[in-house]
């Protein structure tokens, strides 16, 4: 199996060239069929063909992982319960519902803003899964705020609410050329949880390669699927350090499109 490496093409056709028990560690941020618009992916399926579709990536997920493999699925309100309910009939385990809340969710008129996405965790095996919980410590509210004096020098694991900025248009980070890149931040805190060097992780929905990105700063292997031969060459110039460029050369304006951040 070749790593470190960006696929161009469909994930569940090239999931089913890779080996069973080959990978490590997958985060995934499918579309979430809510009518986003991407280069080539039809984001509005039927709601049967969206099922389907989902059991048939996932399914291919579980083949590939290892046995102490981790799988997190960021997803939105739309599809959450369902997805919850297919990793559950494949045989993953339960692990957390985590809420990204990000700061910056646009204003909306007739409803609340939305400023959460969720990330369902789970693992192959019940008992047998990494776990780095000290390479994610954070400062606690006894360090921080109540000066308890039995407080743990090293912090706190997080708790299953995590609050990240998304990465908004006028962002340092903004690639400008996708409209739903995740940020680094969110990506490095799973990577580091459920990884260690040398691992392989995978991420069949590319977009503009973050988990990659972060994958290779943490000294990890990578293996990205994208299907959009735009967001392909993104992807492979981020990872050669090519920002300035994607940057200069962004074709697709997304600031009048609907967003992930904004519908
Ligand atoms: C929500 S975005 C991922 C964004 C990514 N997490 C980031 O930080 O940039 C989903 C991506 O999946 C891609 N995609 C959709 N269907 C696909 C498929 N069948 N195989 C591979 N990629 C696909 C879309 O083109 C889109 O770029």
């Amino acid at each position: 199996m070749e790593v470190n490496k960006v696929y161009l093409g469909d994930c569940i056709k090239i999931m089913k060239e890779l080996p069973a028990n080959s990978v490590d560690l997958v985060f995934a941020d499918p579309p979430f069929n809510i009518g986003i618009k991407y280069d080539k992916y039809n984001d509005n399926l039927s709601y049967d063909e969206y099922y389907k579709w989902s059991e048939n990536w996932i399914a291919e997920t579980y083949r590939i992982l290892k046995k102490d493999g981790s799988i997190y699925i960021a997803i939105g309100d739309e599809f959450a319960a369902e997805i919850n309910i297919i990793l559950k009939r494949i045989g993953f385990y339960f692990r957390n519902w985590i809420v990204w809340y990000y700061t910056f969710g646009q204003n909306q008129r007739k409803k609340f803003n939305r400023a959460h996405t969720h990330i369902l965790y789970f693992t192959k095996d019940k008992e047998k899964f990494k776990f780095n919980g000290d390479a994610i410590r954070i400062p606690s509210a006894r360090q921080l705020v109540y000066n308890d004096r039995r407080a743990n020098p090293q912090g706190k694991i997080p708790d299953d609410v995590w609050e990240f900025s998304r990465v908004c248009g006028t962002f340092k980070e903004r690639l400008g050329e996708h409209p739903c890149q995740m940020p680094e931040a969110l990506l490095e805190r799973i990577i580091k949880t459920s990884s260690d060097i040398g691992d392989i992780v995978l991420d069949p929905f590319g977009g503009t390669g973050t988990t990659a990105m972060v994958a290779k700063k943490l000294k990890r292997q990578y293996i990205t699927i994208e299907i959009s031969e735009n967001y392909y060459e993104v992807i492979v110039k981020r990872l050669n350090g090519r920002i300035e460029e994607i940057k200069r050369t962004s074709k697709t304006k997304h600031r009048h499109q609907k967003t992930l951040f904004n519908f």
